[in-house]
């Protein structure tokens, strides 16, 4: 056998061949950039396990909106820490709540963003759940999934007439994408999109979104909605479900340990699909470069690359302005 014909370097030779040959690409409008609206700020507060990330005060809401549109992101999506909580998370569905309130004043300063908005309890409730609970015949407490999925659908509608362009409910509960729907349809929001967060699994890389949002659970954990980790199969039933209910875009969630299952959902449905690059994988590469391990900018942009490759159309990531940033340069 002679010396080889093929010779695969001889692509790799200069930035522009490289640049000729490359299958996949980012670009800002790619990415999707996630906010925490806290009622009760008059300033950004620091979140310590997210170095860079801030919970912002509703009055910022017009000047991160009108940034947010300038730098080319793909839109952003908010959550809300408000003043106060109790078992119901009846402030999640005040139209004066720190949601709405930052909603109209994005769409007003910067009408072409697109603005969506995450539709959970977890952030208003007392306990922490993405659900209201009831207590079982043992005395043991669980999340009621029906009772949950008409707060959800109120929740959706306050978010629509504020000028939501999208709500994106994250809760885990059955059948609320089909409740939503109904709801926002009824109140003639019938144009208004739903991205289902279809496959989110029980994950640990959650951890910082807990402080950032304020909504770790006081007592149990997320495993009797959320799916467990060793399901793929399962991201598929999940995602004829909610299509079958009338989501029009979808997430799975998170990304990074869940490539299998972007390629195998991308595979499986023609619908618009995203992936969330969520908080631990965020606070990972951050810790990781501060201890002089890696080099902050590339491994994010191999990471942001890597979650398109396997399929997403679009990623919910907390490095959207500097991974724009870079794309730009
Ligand atoms: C729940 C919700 C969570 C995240 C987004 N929506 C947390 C959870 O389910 O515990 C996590 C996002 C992240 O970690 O970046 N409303």
């Amino acid at each position: 056998m002679a010396f080889p014909i093929q010779r695969p370097r001889r692509l790799r030779q200069t930035a522009a061949l490289r640049s000729l040959v490359r299958e996949t690409r980012l670009s800002p409008s790619d990415l999707i950039l996630p906010l925490f609206f806290h009622a009760g700020l008059d300033e950004p507060r620091p979140i310590g396990t997210m170095p860079g990330v801030m919970q912002e005060p509703v009055k910022a809401a017009a000047e991160i909106a009108r940034v947010a549109k300038r730098c080319g992101l793909g839109g952003v999506i908010l959550f809300g820490l408000p003043k106060t909580k109790d078992p119901m998370g009846k402030s999640g569905l005040d139209p004066n709540g720190p949601v709405p309130v930052a909603v109209r004043a994005m769409k007003d300063a910067a009408p072409e963003l697109v603005v969506m908005t995450d539709v959970c309890v977890d952030e208003y409730t007392d306990h922490g759940h993405c659900g209201v609970l009831r207590t079982r015949a043992d005395g043991t407490r669980e999340v009621d999934n029906d009772a949950t999925i008409a707060i959800l659908a109120e929740m959706a509608v306050v978010h629509a007439k504020a000028g939501a362009d999208v709500v994106a409910p994250s809760d885990m509960m059955d059948g609320r994408v089909a409740a939503i729907r109904e709801a926002l349809d009824s109140s003639s929001f019938e144009n208004t999109p739903i991205l289902s967060y279809a496959v989110k699994y029980a994950s640990a890389f959650y951890g910082p979104f807990r402080e950032a949002a304020d909504c770790a659970p006081t007592f149990g954990d997320r495993a009797g909605y959320q799916m467990d980790p060793g399901n793929a199969r399962e991201a598929l039933r999940e995602i004829a479900l909610d299509e079958a209910e009338g989501a029009d875009m979808l997430i799975v969630k998170p990304a990074l340990s869940y490539l299998d299952v972007i390629r195998r959902v991308r595979e499986a449905s023609t619908l618009p699909l995203f992936a969330y690059n969520v908080s631990g994988e965020y606070s990972m590469l951050h810790a990781a470069a501060k201890a002089g391990m890696i080099d902050l900018d590339r491994a994010m942009m191999e990471v942001l690359v890597s979650i398109k490759r396997a399929g997403a159309d679009g990623i919910l990531t907390y490095h959207a302005h500097r991974a724009a940033e870079l794309l730009r340069a």
